[in-house]
């Protein structure tokens, strides 16, 4: 066996003068792959952590695992964003075994020791034996993730206390994200309550199906036959109107986007429940106001726009019926685990936010119209590899000769080599 940097080194084959992408499935399985992916990636990209309206107030918290580390991402009584490590510096523990909560601080369940909102430890049970110089060693404080930044609602960590500013790594990512953000007059919120789940693939499997217009038809074929069975009219429409393209936004990021095409129109689904005269009303009312806030361009990009961001490694943005924020971590070489959240305008009305709830659960939810087509398929590839030694490239050639043409189709493989080009410079040390 080669040693893993050499074998890495030829991991992707970039040919674009011979219009040829190749990624070797050893990316997929070993998990030397994976070691290195945490150290050379998750270790020093930025990622997502979770939404400001999340800890709105001053000691809300929500707990959860970021690319595999169990984190507090809080607000404190003065008002202060944090992201600890969810980790004792006594003996280790999880201090806070809540998902979300409000608290002015957090007690250790081992063995009691306190520590207040901003981190401090406060207290610790029978104190008298220890050296007085220890009470007040910020040492055994709660540790804070070395970087948390906030871009339009968006917040990040980076492990990495010397990585580059969240802004230069996000690239071209700041203009879609801005335009997530900016679907509500009075600012967005992440509703009550996630979705998580599990598949037994890789977790770059994901990141590639994300935003892959290329496997609709086939993968999908199911609701589209439903779809044109109950609604034929709306999918023609789909088929004829706007335009749809890839772009590659820079530093592994990508989107995949239609202006003008989409049959569901924005802010909601159309599709599910049939939408009636009343929504549309509401539809055309909403983009009326949003186009005397943003503009008449901007606000038919949101309203009768969509797109699925991919911001490297692993955050998926799918603006596109209900807004669905997810993210997702490797567990083993085979297996990942996926959060996702429902982002909306804070000042909808119940009608469409009950619209908004029925689509994030109805196609992009774990039992909704698309995942579970998309989960089987990402299975199937990670079964495929088994058979790797004799069949050892996946290709992902599709529109290389477009790549820097006027604006590269939707089905192209574009967002995909974005993502590889960007994974193998980190994963070679090329780049950091
Ligand atoms: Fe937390 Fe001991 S591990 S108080
Ligand atoms: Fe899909």
């Amino acid at each position: 066996d080669q040693p893993a940097s050499d074998w890495l080194r030829d991991s992707v084959r970039d040919e674009k003068s011979r219009g040829v992408f190749r990624v070797h499935r050893r990316v997929f399985t070993e998990p030397g792959v994976l070691a290195l992916e945490r150290e050379r990636i998750f270790d020093r990209c930025w990622l997502y952590l979770g939404h400001v309206s999340e800890v709105a107030e001053p000691g809300s918290f929500v707990a959860r695992k970021v690319g595999g580390r169990p984190l507090i991402f809080n607000r404190d009584r003065s008002g202060a964003m944090h992201a600890f490590f969810n980790s004792c510096p006594h003996r280790g523990a999880m201090v806070c075994r809540e998902r979300q909560g409000r608290s002015n601080g957090f007690v250790c369940p081992y063995h009691g020791w306190s520590f207040a909102s901003d981190g401090r430890l406060t207290g610790q049970p029978l104190p008298e034996s220890y050296a007085p110089d220890l009470r007040g060693d910020p040492s055994l404080n709660l540790h804070e993730v070395p970087k948390l930044a906030e871009f339009r609602g968006f917040v990040f960590v980076n492990f990495d206390g010397a990585a580059d500013s969240l802004e230069n790594y996000l690239a071209g990512a700041c203009e879609y994200l801005e335009i997530v953000s900016q679907h509500g007059e009075a600012g967005m919120e992440i509703l009550p309550g996630s979705q998580s789940y599990g598949a037994r693939a890789n977790w770059k499997l994901l990141q590639e199906n994300s935003a892959d217009g290329y496997h609709a038809n086939t993968t999908h074929a199911t609701y589209f036959a439903y779809v044109k069975a109950r609604d034929g009219a709306v999918l023609n429409n789909y088929v004829r109107g706007g335009f749809g393209r890839v772009r590659d936004l820079g530093n592994g990021h990508a989107v995949s986007e239609s202006v003008g095409a989409t049959p569901w129109g924005r802010p909601v689904a159309r599709w599910i429940p049939p939408w009636g005269e009343a929504g549309k009303a509401e539809c055309d009312a909403i983009q009326r106001r949003m186009a005397a806030r943003l503009g008449e361009e901007r606000a038919e990009i949101i309203c009768k726009g969509d797109r699925n961001l991919l911001i490297f490694p692993n955050l998926v943005v799918n603006d596109i019926m209900a807004v669905t924020v997810r993210t997702f971590s490797p567990v083993a070489p085979d297996r990942f685990e996926v959060e996702a959240w429902a982002l909306a305008p804070k000042d909808e009305s119940a009608f469409m936010r009950d619209m908004r709830l029925r689509s994030f659960l109805e196609f992009l939810g774990p039992a909704g119209f698309a995942t579970p087509d998309d989960v089987e398929m990402l299975e199937l590839c990670q079964q495929g590899y088994a058979a790797c030694s004799a069949v050892e490239w996946n290709d992902l050639s599709r529109g290389v000769l477009d790549e820097d043409g006027p604006a590269p189709a939707k089905q192209d493989e574009l967002q995909m080599r974005a993502f590889w080009r960007r994974w193998h410079s980190l994963m070679t040390g090329a780049a950091r």
